[in-house]
């Protein structure tokens, strides 16, 4: 389908003729059908599992239905898909090399441009995944301090390699042997685990704000921040800020900028490059030597097609007023949201900042309701997640809140079907709800 080929929504999945066929063909080539986090295998069947194109704030499947995107390819794309200065930029860049033997002069002047709009940043390496970058950040750390131990909060996510991966199958307990844990805005909790590591302590690695998968979302309290900083100013450990979820959606710099919480490093992916494939660790010039004497690299973490992308994106966020775009946007979708769960007297929990929402049901257990609501608004055009935050894009129009507006709304009177199913089943002597 052509990228402006008209939208077809309320679509039935049996129809979805492309997905069942590749769907079919993966089962055969690659394990498990589809892997990661982008496997829809644990999602309700009305989920594509494979997608074709995407424009500005629309995404079409591989049977050509279309959605609103509230996902954005699960925070890389900010501006929306294919937005044309990055891609006039990647193709200008791409027209002269991508990988070559030296990196491109780009790289300089992405790195300079992250310095200037970043406030704690003196200098940035350039990685592919956010995983590189939180890595890194750690390995900078140890070899910055001479000490081991990094303090993650339990729950977080902060990659797939093994030392932080959320499932244990190939893990060793030694990949992990370094890790202490606190809990996320409590700071007695992270003196404890600074206590335990005594002078072993390399740095602590914390989110802007807690965005734990299926859970809802946790703003940061300021005092934490603060604390945070003062115990690694005491210790002389490395505050390291996983920027890579949350940075450029909530501030053209580092997202604890607003509440005046500079940390030593920060790990940044997903948006800097609208999609294109790039991480990078930045930091400050008390890391710098630490960042000198380790080796990372990869054969493709020199690409200059993705750093032509992330300047022309952090650029086209400055210049088009993003932030403040998904900032309106994802009031305008909160507003709406929690309004018509409110009319149709269902509880509620909408959380984290507008630009990363989500949504649970009170009392909601295994996601369930979660998952009949997630569903019926992918039946009707909205695409969202039922575990995980959503992400609004600068690309969002008044008709694309419209679509989705429409679809929760039919997602929740579906909700409220299915908690009048389950209350006549059980009356009849069925399972109890779950809620
Ligand atoms: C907060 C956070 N840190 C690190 C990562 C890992 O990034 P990547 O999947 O690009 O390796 C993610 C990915 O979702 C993330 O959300």
């Amino acid at each position: 389908m052509a990228h402006d080929a008209p939208a077809k929504a309320g679509f039935d999945p049996r129809e979805r003729v492309a997905d069942r066929a590749l769907r079919q063909r993966a089962a055969a080539v690659i394990p498990g059908g589809m892997y990661g986090h982008q496997s829809a295998g644990q999602l309700p069947p009305e989920y594509p599992q494979f997608m074709r194109n995407g424009r500005g704030g629309r995404i079409w499947d591989a049977d050509g239905n279309s959605y609103v995107d509230l996902m954005c390819s699960y925070g890389p794309v900010v501006l929306g898909h294919q937005h044309p200065k990055v891609e006039a930029a990647v193709r200008s860049q791409a027209a002269l090399a991508d990988c070559q033997n030296g990196p491109a002069p780009v790289m300089v002047e992405l790195a300079e441009l992250l310095v200037a709009t970043v406030r704690h940043a003196d200098w940035a390496m350039l990685a592919k995944n956010g995983t590189d970058a939180t890595t890194m950040c750690c390995t900078i750390a140890r070899a910055q301090t001479g000490r081991k131990r990094i303090l993650v909060a339990r729950g977080a996510y902060h990659g797939a390699a093994p030392w932080c991966t959320p499932r244990l199958a190939g893990t060793t307990p030694e990949d992990r042997a370094n890790l202490g844990h606190f809990t996320f805005n409590d700071l007695d909790s992270v003196r404890a685990a600074a206590a335990e590591a005594g002078d072993d302590l390399a740095g602590i690695l914390v989110s802007p704000f807690k965005h734990d998968a299926g859970l809802d979302q946790e703003m940061v309290d300021q005092d934490f921040a603060r604390g945070l900083r003062g115990l690694c100013d005491a210790t002389g450990a490395a505050l390291i800020l996983d920027d890579v979820r949350c940075g450029f959606r909530l501030h053209l710099g580092s997202s604890w900028e607003p509440i005046g919480v500079d940390p030593d490093l920060s790990a940044w992916s997903k948006a800097i490059a609208n999609g294109h494939p790039l991480a990078a660790a930045l930091g400050s010039d008390r890391f710098r030597e630490g960042a000198k004497n380790v080796f990372v690299t990869g054969s493709f973490w020199f690409s200059a097609v993705p750093m032509a992308a992330a300047v022309a994106t952090i650029n086209a966020l400055r210049e088009e007023g993003a932030i403040e775009a998904m900032a309106r946007a994802g009031t305008a979708l909160r507003d709406g949201i929690v309004g018509q769960a409110a009319a149709r007297d269902l509880e509620v929990n909408y959380t984290g900042p507008v630009q990363m929402p989500y949504l649970t049901f009170a009392g909601d257990r295994n996601h369930e309701l979660a998952s009949v609501f997630a569903a019926a608004a992918v039946r009707a055009g909205a695409f969202i997640h039922p575990r995980h935050n959503w992400f609004v894009s600068a690309a969002m129009t008044a008709a694309d809140i419209d679509v989705v507006l429409c679809a929760t709304d039919q997602a929740f009177a579906a909700v409220r079907e299915h908690l009048g199913r389950w209350t006549s089943n059980d009356r009849n002597g069925g399972t109890a709800p779950s809620v």
